[in-house]
């Protein structure tokens, strides 16, 4: 198939990409590249790990090397592994990785092998759909102390939406609640949590967001008995409707400190959603679950939809933590149980 190459600028750097008009509807297409969703989970990664310095990085499924190459030019990550099962689109890295002259190696395997065969301080897992079948790989390759980047886009069973494929592929019986879009990365990150372990490794979370179809975990793995007996701890369950589903992630999913060092790094070459998930990462409460306040006002009938800084305000005059959060424009975070959100909602609109 005849392939069309066209210069695409992202981040701060400019590389030869197929054109992303055609190449990120589907999976078939020769080298994949997707401009919008993934850009964002690309601008998160990239500021994410200039704070985080790891040695190295291995880009395990790199598609054009866009990653690799902007860890190298962006993060200052300086030794970047580059891997695609995919002859065309390794040709494809190369070629982007050469112009930024990156400290590079290049691998044309499965990543399971290349990870089996390996180490590595960082591991950037970008897969089709669910990273379930990589997963055990990545957190046996990663070096302790270093970190693991997991994206996820099969939303379906991350969100609860289909139970069974979700006990399938990561072993969890679900429910969709109204916070869905923080439950996917609770089920990612409880899928790392086991992977890494089953490896003797304990996690630590670095930053975790979704953005349309994206999920994506980001943690530190550490070999460390104690480390995975604090994290058996913050496995739990979640409720909905009075009944309990999981096992989920119920620790914090953000280190505050990393994502405002993130923020402070953020400039105009950056997507703008980039900044807000880094600005929301670094004040988010370590509460499980949000309201949805849209689906609140239509169950209290209100006539319409109250201010969210009045909402907001009247939650922390009453003495709880209260925020926006990353996950969707119409969650508001907050430690107050139902009974009292309802009220302080039903306040808000009489104001
Ligand atoms: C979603 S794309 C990666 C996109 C890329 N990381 C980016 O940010 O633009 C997934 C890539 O994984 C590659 N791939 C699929 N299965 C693989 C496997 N088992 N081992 C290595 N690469 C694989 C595909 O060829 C494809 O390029």
């Amino acid at each position: 198939m005849h392939l069309d190459f066209v210069p695409y600028r992202e981040g701060k750097v400019e590389l030869s990409v197929p054109n992303p008009e055609k190449s990120w509807q589907s999976a078939d297409v020769p080298i994949f590249f997707n401009p919008r969703a993934a850009r964002v989970n690309r601008d998160v990664s990239a500021l994410i790990l200039s704070v985080l310095q790891p040695k190295d990085v291995l880009d395990g499924m790199t598609a054009t090397g866009i990653r690799g190459v902007r860890y190298f030019v962006e993060s200052g990550i300086p030794q970047v592994y580059f891997n695609d099962l995919n002859k065309t689109a390794l040709q494809l890295a190369r070629r982007n990785a050469e112009k930024y002259h990156v400290n590079a190696q290049f691998f044309n395997d499965d990543f399971n092998l290349v990870c089996l065969r390996n180490r590595f301080w960082a591991v950037d897992l970008d897969p089709f759909g669910s990273p379930a079948p990589f997963i055990w790989s990545a957190a046996r390759t990663v070096r302790s102390g270093g970190y693991l980047l997991v994206s996820a886009t099969d939303t379906r069973p991350l969100s609860g939406a289909s139970p069974k494929q979700a006990l399938a592929k990561y072993g969890t019986i679900l429910r969709k609640p109204e916070w869905y879009p923080e439950l996917m990365a609770r089920v990612l990150y409880f899928l790392v949590f086991h992977a890494a372990a089953v490896h003797g490794k304990g996690v630590e979370p670095i930053i975790a967001f979704t953005y349309e179809h994206h999920v994506r975990v980001v943690a530190r793995l550490r070999e460390k008995p104690s480390l995975i007996t604090k994290n058996t701890a913050q496995i739990g369950f979640y409720e909905v409707d009075g009944k309990q589903y999981g096992p989920i992630w119920t620790g914090p999913l953000q280190n505050k400190d990393l994502a405002r060092e993130a923020l402070q790094r953020w400039d105009q070459d950056y997507t703008k959603v980039s900044r807000k998930i880094l600005a929301l990462a670094s004040k988010e409460p370590d509460v499980l679950g949000y309201y949805n306040v849209h689906f609140w006002a239509e169950r209290l009938r209100l006539k319409q939809i109250p201010r969210f800084d009045a909402i907001i305000d009247s939650l922390r005059e009453r003495g709880f933590v209260a925020e926006r959060v990353l996950w969707s424009d119409k969650g508001i975070k907050t430690d107050a149980d139902e009974k009292t959100f309802a009220e302080v909602l039903l306040g808000a609109a009489t104001d």
